[in-house]
């Protein structure tokens, strides 16, 4: 298991069991992480999963693949350079203690 933390709307951490492997949008959801919506199951098609990225482990992120990127351009609220959709992060070892905000205004 990966720990990662969600900040909810709120204010709330949640520190969340992730599994390597998986998106990190399920480690979310099964969290029941506040805000963490994942309307489209995780197609990257509905950005209500969005999050921004506080802080996370040099090269532990790859970049947005284009789906991604368009999705958090054309359909998140408040998008930011730190923006990411948990439903396309695959969860890696390296992403320990990562800590990503969930966006608001959904
Ligand atoms: S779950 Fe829909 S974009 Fe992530």
């Amino acid at each position: 298991m990966v720990k990662v933390i969600f900040i909810e709307e709120s204010g709330t951490r949640r520190e969340v069991d992730a599994t390597e492997g998986e998106p990190l949008m399920y480690a979310a959801k099964d969290a029941e992480v506040e805000g963490i919506i994942a309307e489209c199951g995780g197609s990257a098609m509905c950005a209500t999963c969005h999050c921004y990225v506080i802080e996370a482990p040099e090269g532990s992120l790859p970049a947005p693949e284009a789906a991604e990127a368009d999705t958090i351009e054309f359909m998140a609220n408040e998008p930011q350079e730190n923006s990411r959709l948990p439903c396309q992060i695959t969860v890696t070892a390296d992403m320990e203690g990562a800590v990503f905000q969930v966006a608001t205004g959904r």
